[in-house]
């Protein structure tokens, strides 16, 4: 991370070296580093602790490239919740350790053709709200810092004037993030730098559960409330809608400007088990067996399945210029890992890998808008479980 204040890299750069000596197979060590300087801005993890990413330099033809990669996790909703991750690496910096990257962040250029010598950097996520929260008081009773966007704003402000390219991406709740911040991060790189987002596996539909309830919409309802979010959704979508609606990526993207590339599942396996299929709206546990391996679901689940897959193709941007890869494999996530971002055998949609149709449309090489055939066809996935 280049800090423009002291206009100094704060990488521990000895420490870097003798750890890229021990270089594994399957993904590269990132030391992470604890941002202590955000902790006067209040930009903090739930537990008031300072925020963290990882940091891998960019080489090359990469050293102006840059990718911002968001961590995932869910959110919290409310108080309990959220005091329960202060005692993980959920909510709390205390809680992290270094960690290796692989798949879009690793330095294999066989498996990562296109951004294996970019300056890579993953945000750890510890707010609980998509990087979106900005509540001033603490409670004295709880000590909870909603703070998320400003975590998001300390971490991910690169070194601006020598930015030619970047990539805002996540996975998951970050991959949200990634979506929800994306013309903000575009607005704060030079006009001139080739600047997109994102976002794999957050792409999260406003779908009933099964019983009929709006089960996710409350649930991002509570967070939006909160965390106090509303001024940090993009304003382009909040002057239109209610302010929980600019949570949902079909609501917030047709408003956004900025280009946006969606990887992700239409079976994906956290929406089938927590927008679909919530616990609260399958108290017989009818379900319990589908949701963890599509093979078990019965001919009518599958239906159900198929009715859930035409719900999330029809929320899905008609901007031709939007990228996009829609496996049916039921799983979530597959940027950060070589198995599924590109290997033998990973998944792929008419012969084409996740990490070369992300790279065609970065490029500009081709426009990509790939949409896998319906569960069970053949396509894909072979090396994948369920989550
Ligand atoms: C917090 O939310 C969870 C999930 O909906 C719920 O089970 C729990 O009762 C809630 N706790 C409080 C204190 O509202
Ligand atoms: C998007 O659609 C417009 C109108 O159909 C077309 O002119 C343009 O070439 C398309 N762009 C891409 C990237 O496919
Ligand atoms: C995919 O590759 C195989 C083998 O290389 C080839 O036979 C097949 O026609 C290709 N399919 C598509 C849709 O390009
Ligand atoms: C692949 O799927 C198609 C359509 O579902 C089916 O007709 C074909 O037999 C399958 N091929 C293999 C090798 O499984
Ligand atoms: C995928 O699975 C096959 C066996 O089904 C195995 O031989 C192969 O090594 C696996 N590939 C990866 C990348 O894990």
């Amino acid at each position: 991370m280049f800090d423009p204040k002291s206009r100094a890299w704060i990488v521990p750069s000895l420490c870097l070296i003798s750890l890229l000596v021990s270089l594994e197979v399957d993904g590269s060590p990132a030391p992470m580093i604890l941002l202590e300087s955000a902790v006067a801005k209040g930009a903090v993890c739930l537990d008031g602790s300072p925020p963290a990413y990882h940091f891998l330099p960019g080489s090359g033809s990469g050293v102006n490239s840059w990718l911002v990669f968001m961590e995932g996790g869910g959110w919290c909703r409310n108080v309990t919740e959220c005091v329960e991750r202060t005692g993980n690496f959920r909510g709390s910096s205390k809680f992290m350790k270094e960690l290796s990257f692989s798949g879009i962040l690793g330095d294999n250029q066989k498996t990562n053709p296109d951004f294996y010598n970019w300056n890579r950097i993953k945000i750890r996520y510890c707010d609980g709200s998509s990087f979106t929260g900005d509540v001033e008081a603490v409670d004295p009773a709880t000590n909870l810092h909603y703070r998320g966007a400003r975590v998001h704003h300390a971490t991910s402000h690169a070194n601006v004037a020598e930015c030619l390219q970047a990539l805002l991406s996540g996975c998951s709740a970050g991959g949200l993030a990634s979506i929800l911040h994306c013309d903000d991060f575009r607005n704060l790189l030079p006009s001139s730098a080739n600047v997109k987002c994102f976002s794999d596996a957050g792409y999260f539909i406003d779908a009933k559960d099964i019983s009929g309830a709006d089960s996710v919409k409350s649930l991002y309802t509570d967070v939006v409330n909160l965390h106090g979010s509303t001024k940090n959704l993009p304003s382009s979508c909040n002057s239109m809608e209610t302010p929980s609606r600019c949570f949902f990526p079909q609501y917030v993207m047709p408003t956004m400007s900025t280009p946006l590339f969606i990887l992700n599942s239409a079976y994906d396996s956290w929406q089938i088990m927590n927008i679909l299929v919530p616990s609260s709206a399958d108290p017989g546990q009818a379900w319990a067996e589908c949701k963890l391996d599509i093979k078990k679901c019965s001919s009518s689940q599958l239906q159900t399945l198929q009715g859930f897959r035409s719900q999330f193709l029809q929320a899905l941007p008609t901007s031709n210029s939007t990228g996009m890869f829609i496996i049916s494999c039921h799983t979530h996530c597959q940027s950060g890992g070589r198995p599924t971002w590109q290997d033998v055998d990973s998944p792929m949609i008419e012969n084409t890998t996740i990490a070369k149709a992300v790279g065609d449309w970065y490029n500009d090489r081709s426009a990509v808008r790939k949409i896998d055939c319906e569960y069970p066809c053949n396509s894909s996935c072979p090396n994948i479980t369920n989550e």
